[in-house]
């Protein structure tokens, strides 16, 4: 193997963030450091990264979630990025191959080849960090396995501009679905609607209930929730009979009010709230993948991101993520030098 420790940098939490998350919470330590699983068996040169809202959950918290453990002060905290191998100890990855899988937030390091997956030498890698990525997975198998979403069918994604919620308006879309979006910037909507093609989109610092009524007057089958709080609460109000809500995050805010009055709601619409996690499907990688091969030549995917540039740029990326600054995923791109953020999507 090669010395994983030779001039390595990473980024580590520096405090338990307070309720607003700020850069100065974390901090780019470049000692010689070894970032080396216990089992590490193939050494990795991290080249782009893409971030994940819901890491903000286990900064400091003391709580891990079905996507990894708590992040104490000190810690590196992962996602899902592409690297190239620089050292192999498995048969099946060869140094030189460009994989991708959960890497922590460092220029190199050393981990369970068994979670990596090996990408053709050519692959984009904007497009295996969206679409292709742990964001499309998840909104592939949020929509289309857990909420069994059908044609015709009327859907709600909050967040919509998002990580996962571009990559689920774009399946929905293609599913055939008739796609309610809300993001939380002009500049998201026009994005929605100009680059991604959601003809129904609106603010959500809108009344919630009021534009729904105008865009769904019918109602809901299926609510896609990313946000929870109340957001949620409108979902379920708004699901019609043999509605899904289809409960996948916390970015939003605490709900003002409880999210369900009284259970028999649920029976007098046959409606049903489904928590989910994408770690539970192991077929969910090559679902997506069929699904994007049969709808991509008629119907072309947006790889929807924003890149940053730079390991440095990390924690402001990520935190502004919680902005509506960010369009798309937040990306970081190691390759270039540190500067301003790329703005807006990449079709
Ligand atoms: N269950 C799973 O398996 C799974 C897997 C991956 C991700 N997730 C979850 O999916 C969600 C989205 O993740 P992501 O990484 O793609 O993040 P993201 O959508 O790119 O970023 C979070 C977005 O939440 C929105 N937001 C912030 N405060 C809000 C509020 N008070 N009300 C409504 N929206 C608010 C913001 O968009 P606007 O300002 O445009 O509204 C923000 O851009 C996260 O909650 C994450 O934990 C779940």
């Amino acid at each position: 193997m090669n010395d994983p420790e030779a001039s390595n940098e990473c980024i580590v939490l520096a405090r338990v963030p307070g309720e607003t998350l700020e850069p100065a919470d974390f901090e780019l330590r470049g000692e010689q450091l070894a970032l080396t699983d216990p089992g590490g068996d193939v050494t990795v040169a991290a080249s782009t990264f893409g971030l994940n809202a819901g890491l903000r959950t286990r900064l400091g918290t003391g709580h891990s979630t079905t996507l990894g453990p708590a992040i104490d002060p000190g810690d590196t905290p992962r996602s899902d990025a592409i690297g190239t191998v620089t050292a192999s100890d498995r048969p099946d990855i060869q140094v030189g191959d460009l994989v991708t899988g959960l890497l922590p937030w460092a220029r190199v390091s050393t981990v369970d080849g068994g979670g990596l997956r090996v990408l053709s030498p050519d692959a984009d890698p904007l497009r295996h960090l969206t679409i292709l990525g742990h964001v499309g997975k998840t909104a592939h198998t949020a929509l289309m396995t857990v909420g069994r979403l059908r044609a015709g069918e009327t859907v709600w994604i909050p967040a919509a501009a998002g990580g996962v919620g571009s990559c689920a308006v774009q399946i929905a879309l293609r599913a055939g679905a008739h796609v309610i979006a809300s993001a939380g910037s002009p500049a998201k909507l026009d994005h929605l609607r100009d680059t991604l093609g959601v003809a129904d989109v609106f603010d959500r610092h809108e009344d919630l209930a009021q534009a729904l009524e105008r865009h769904a007057p019918d109602g809901l089958d299926v609510y896609l929730d990313l946000v929870g709080g109340d957001s949620l609460r409108t979902g379920l109000e708004m699901l019609r009979e043999h509605g899904r809500a289809v409960v996948a995050g916390l970015a939003g805010a605490a709900p003002t009010r409880p999210i369900l009055q009284d259970s028999a709601e649920l029976i007098s619409r046959r409606i049903s709230m489904i928590g989910m996690s994408v770690t539970d499907y192991p077929h969910a990688q090559s679902d997506l993948e069929a699904f994007v091969e049969h709808h991509e030549e008629r119907r072309p995917f947006v790889a929807s991101a924003t890149t940053h540039h730079g390991l440095a740029e990390m924690p402001r990326a990520f935190c502004a993520l919680f902005s509506s600054e960010v369009i798309g995923r937040g990306v970081v791109d190691l390759r270039n030098e540190p500067g301003p953020a790329t703005p807006g999507p990449r079709s």
